[in-house]
């Protein structure tokens, strides 16, 4: 399994400081070995040793340049980062980033070896138009970005479950994950409103490879508590 924990723009510097040292303790008591990765904001990253992987939330796809208030490869290879977040709803509605500007993002990290997560999903409106302008919707978010690329995670989710609380239906996540499998051999992950009480039954259905977790992860407790599940689950 692979779990993340997307912290957005939540958490200072000393209380991502605290965070790590309980999950970084939990794997390495439990002998984790799946794949855990935290995205905290650029102002909590540091150059030390871990035990679970850090990425970055965005960044702007160049070497370095006149880009005022972004952050480019150079200032990710000071604490070697080698993984990124592409394509997150919060981007696309919040921020305006256009799939173009996406998939431009894409090929530059993917160009520099990064490990990709890459985000699709659509809003209520889209859903409620039925499957066939889901599948439309969602496809267009494949446009420009290499299915193939061999260090892409793929993460499923929806807008209408990111932060609210509704979670979709199992057979709309084995529906939606069916789809996606088909069109990529990637790991593919279930994010939206992901809880303790949730991601078990979550994580056991077909073709969830894993789950990005937002407002849950924000505790470390909770975030253990996931990744125990995980663990269990593998033993089953
Ligand atoms: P929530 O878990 O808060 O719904 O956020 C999900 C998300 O956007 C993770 O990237």
């Amino acid at each position: 399994m692979i779990l993340c924990a997307n912290f957005k723009a939540n958490k200072t510097r000393q209380e991502t400081r605290v965070y790590m040292a309980v999950v970084e303790s939990f794997v390495s008591a439990n002998e984790i070995d799946d794949t855990i990765i935290v995205f905290p904001p650029f102002t909590a990253l540091e150059h030390v040793p871990r035990n679970v992987l850090i990425g970055v939330q965005n960044a702007y796809p160049a070497q370095n340049g006149a880009y005022t208030g972004e952050i480019t490869l150079e200032q990710l290879e000071e604490f070697e980062i080698r993984t990124i977040l592409i394509g997150h709803s919060e981007r696309r509605h919040i921020l305006g980033e256009t799939q173009e500007q996406i998939a431009a993002k894409f090929r530059f990290f993917a160009e520099n070896g990064f490990v990709i997560i890459y985000c699709v999903g659509e809003p209520i409106e889209i859903r409620e138009q039925g499957d066939e302008a889901l599948m439309r919707y969602v496809d267009a978010q494949f446009e420009g970005i290499d299915g193939h690329y061999p260090d892409l995670i793929l993460a499923y989710e929806p807008v209408w479950a990111i932060g609210t609380g509704l979670v979709p239906t199992a057979d709309q996540i084995l529906s939606m994950h069916a789809t996606l499998r088909a069109k990529t051999h990637a790991p593919i992950l279930y994010g939206g409103s992901v809880k303790v009480e949730n991601a078990r039954s979550i994580m056991e259905l077909e073709n969830v490879d894993g789950v990005l977790v937002g407002s849950a992860s924000l505790s470390a407790n909770d975030f253990c508590e996931m990744i125990a599940q995980a663990a269990e689950l593998k033993q089953q």
